[in-house]
């Protein structure tokens, strides 16, 4: 089984991420780790505690990691996620908490105690805590396996400025050192997000599936597709987060081309922006940057995981 590190800032769409970790047999859940981002970083613990509660999943050990961007002040995304973070779900004080550790030693640890490679980690919300892991022990990089982020923006333009996607825009200097670092990083932008919908079909077809984790995953998709009617104007709310997981599992449900990936920290006007670089040799392109979702078969996937939950 594929070791599985997933950070993250639930976050709604943090939120189905998980769920569909957690229906995900061949996935073996070292630890999820929180950071601030859609709300802050005691939201986002008690959020992802929340949620594995929900699943059965307390097994999987929860890390609180950075309250705070490296260098940027702090910024949320509330109004897409709610006050809470969890959309229209009830909040509660989970049963089991947080591991007295930090995210930050958890990522580092969990990497460097097994073979090089083993272990993958899913990027769902700014890249604080990986770049801090990276700084801190050196041999990180080249011991990581695959490192999927959801973040960037280049064709279809940004979400939070015209340039610039959510989670790069909230800790640009932390996304540059990730992708400076060497390691391999595939990275789900809104290129490839934009492209799978959540239609009220469906998310319909995912409410038709036996368990209470399908129906959570209904209600937190339809939370989205709310706000996305009334604040941008679509019928659909983009996917964004549970296509880290998918990738891991589904790599062929993506299309992605290798590249150089650099992130845009001088500028206030194109802040975080993901300067992607197709023309490099094979060898120098350690990342992907990916152009393709088939959307229909990542809404089956889920929609069969969550019904096994
Ligand atoms: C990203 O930003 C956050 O609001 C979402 O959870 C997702 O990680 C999309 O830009
Ligand atoms: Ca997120």
């Amino acid at each position: 089984r594929r070791g599985l590190i997933i950070d993250c800032d639930p976050g709604v769409d943090d939120a189905v991420g998980l769920l569909l970790a957690f229906g995900s047999p061949e996935l073996d859940l070292l630890a999820i780790t929180t950071v601030a981002g859609n709300v802050s970083l005691e939201r986002t613990t008690r959020n992802a505690r929340i949620l594995r509660q929900i699943a059965g999943r307390e097994d999987v050990p929860v890390f609180a990691g950075v309250d705070r961007p490296l260098r940027r002040p702090r910024a949320e995304a509330a109004e897409f996620h709610g006050a809470e973070g969890l959309g229209g779900l009830e909040t509660f004080e989970p049963d089991a908490p947080a591991e007295p550790g930090g995210a930050v030693e958890a990522i580092v640890e969990r990497v460097i105690a097994r073979p090089p490679g083993a272990v993958a980690v899913a990027v769902m919300g700014p890249m604080t805590n990986l770049a801090l892991a990276l700084r801190a022990e050196p041999r990180l990089a080249e011991r990581l396996g695959p490192v999927v982020v959801m973040g960037g923006a280049r064709s279809e333009g940004g979400n939070i400025t015209p340039s610039a996607e959510f989670n790069i825009w909230a800790d640009p200097e932390a996304a540059a050192e990730v992708f400076a670092a060497g390691c391999r990083v595939t990275a789900l932008g809104l290129d490839a997000t934009h492209q799978v919908r959540g239609t009220g079909a469906r998310i319909a077809a995912i409410e038709a599936q036996p368990g209470n984790c399908a129906q959570t995953t209904a209600s937190l998709l339809r939370f989205s597709q709310d706000v996305e009617r009334r604040i941008v104007g679509w019928e659909w709310a983009p996917l964004h987060d549970p296509c880290t997981v998918a990738w891991l599992l589904r790599p062929d449900l993506f299309r992605a081309v290798p590249c150089r990936i650099a992130v845009e920290t001088e500028s206030d006007l194109t802040r975080g922006h993901t300067a992607v670089e197709f023309r490099v040799e094979a060898s120098a392109a350690c990342h992907h940057w990916v152009v393709e979702a088939n959307a229909a078969g990542v809404f089956d996937l889920i929609a069969q995981r969550l019904g096994t939950l």
